[in-house]
């Protein structure tokens, strides 16, 4: 065992920091709306489903390779299997191109944290309009260099947890946001689920709907609800196996994995009593993506009267801890295998350096981004898609991960069905060894191959 890696200190700061990478904008604005769009309550369940039978099989796989290998993703698939290396590398890739998109909407939640506590204690001379949210945010958007500083200073707080190491920064700030974020989210699923009208938005998500079941509306159903599955619990995007490195050999790995997926869906479900109850009773439109967050949500607190500023900054402040632990994993998923290759060519590592160099990268990523939202933008867009976030989502979200999935099952299920049980059996009696066998090789591989062509689809098709 290698003693000068720089580990977790404890199982405890592994698994917040692990919980801190699943839980993050999938959950808060991604989850709520899917459920409430593909069936509700069945939706629940078809997740609850694929969360047990694929994601716990796939998290405990990616531990316990990052765990045995001591390494990030590219290496620790190439010592495993050097066939499987090219896995490793999309393992690397995607975590990139998610963190160049993740950081602008890191900076659209300062500003608007920045501008509700404004509210706050300025007893309301920089109230943000009440009626004209929609026109906040866009001009907002489209301010040019404003929402790009904005990312950058989101992400310079990111690169500078990550560049005080593993258990100096990921797990000294993990174990401090992930307990204070679940706080704030119960005070705000509390006030919520109180609100006058709140009824209709509980039904919105949860009332059952057996009629996207009907004919291949179910094979949708499934696909929107594996993906988000995927996404959600940080697969295939070398976070897992980063952290997994960075465990102690005699933690169990099979509940640490449950853990992390359990509590992943219960905060997803917190987020959709948190999100969906204010938005109905309101009388506004449930909406995806950043549109809810930020129009909708804000709307909601402007209504709120004179506590409004307050719960809003709550609520921002939670959205910002979520991110912010995610965004500090997908840098850890690419930055681990960048430390290696300095160790492998004889070097010390050096973080602090890499870390500076990925702020520079991500920088020159994310503006691309920033400059598309601007509205007017004279980019070049490859695939004829519209934004280079659709490009950079298609290649991350809608490619590299859900294949590097696929190939870590097969790989795990069919080519090398036995060579993780030593690592399983530490600290573990390894109860789960059938079910484990069962679901990573025949539920597993077609899930995965279904997520992977629907994504496809939505994109092209
Ligand atoms: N799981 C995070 C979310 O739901 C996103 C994420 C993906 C984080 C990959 C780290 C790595 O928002």
């Amino acid at each position: 065992m290698n003693e000068n890696k720089d580990k977790f200190s404890s199982n405890f700061g592994f698994l917040m920091a692990s919980i801190g990478s699943a839980v993050g904008l999938g959950n808060i604005w991604g989850f709520p709306y899917k459920m409430g769009m593909n069936g509700g309550f069945t939706f629940l369940i078809v997740y609850l489903l694929l969360v047990f039978t694929v994601g716990l099989p796939l998290m405990m796989g990616e531990i316990a390779l990052g765990r045995k290998s001591e390494k990030g993703a590219i290496q620790a698939y190439k010592t495993f299997s050097p066939k499987f290396k090219f896995v490793g590398w999309f393992n690397v890739i995607a975590p990139f191109l998610l963190l160049c998109f993740y950081v602008v909407f890191g900076g659209y939640i300062l500003k608007y944290l920045i501008a509700n506590l404004k509210n706050l204690f300025s007893a309301g001379s920089s109230k943000i309009a009440v009626t004209h949210t929609g026109a906040f945010f866009e001009e907002f958007i489209s301010a040019g260099t404003e929402p790009m500083i904005y990312a950058w200073i989101f992400l310079a707080v990111t690169l500078i947890i990550v560049s005080l190491g593993v258990s100096g920064g990921i797990e000294k700030f993990s174990n401090f946001a992930m307990p204070t974020l679940t706080i704030m989210l119960i005070i705000i699923v509390i006030r919520a689920c109180t609100l006058e009208g709140a009824g209709e938005g509980l039904k919105f998500i949860f009332k059952p709907d057996v009629s996207k079941f009907e004919g291949l509306g179910f094979l949708e159903v499934f696909a929107a609800a594996g993906s988000q599955m995927f996404f959600s619990l940080s697969l295939s995007s070398g976070a897992i196996i980063a952290y997994g490195s960075y465990l102690s050999k005699n933690s169990n790995i099979e509940k640490n994995a449950a853990i992390i997926t359990l509590s992943d869906a219960i905060i997803s479900i917190f987020a959709a009593l948190a999100v969906m109850p204010a938005v109905f009773a309101f009388g506004l439109e449930p909406q995806a993506g950043p549109g809810l967050l930020f129009v909708s949500l804000q709307a909601v607190f402007n209504d709120m009267g004179t506590t409004g500023p307050l719960f809003a900054s709550i609520f921002y402040l939670l959205v910002l801890f979520a991110a912010l632990t995610s965004s500090i994993a997908m840098t850890e998923g690419f930055l681990s295998s960048i430390l290696d290759a300095q160790v492998a060519r004889g070097k010390k590592p050096n973080r602090k350096l890499v870390s500076a160099l990925v702020y520079l990268a991500t920088v020159l990523g994310s503006s691309l981004i920033s400059y598309d939202a601007l509205g007017n933008s004279n980019l070049h867009h490859p695939f004829g898609l519209s934004t280079w976030l659709d490009f950079f989502d298609l290649l991350a979200e809608g490619i590299l991960m859900p294949l590097g999935g696929l190939c870590l099952a097969i790989m795990l299920g069919w080519f090398y069905p036995t060579s993780l049980d030593d690592e399983y059996a530490q600290g573990s009696k390894f109860k789960s060894k059938n079910l484990y066998r069962f679901c990573i090789r025949y539920i597993a591989p077609p899930v995965l191959l279904l997520i992977v062509i629907v994504q496809l689809n939505a994109f092209f098709g």
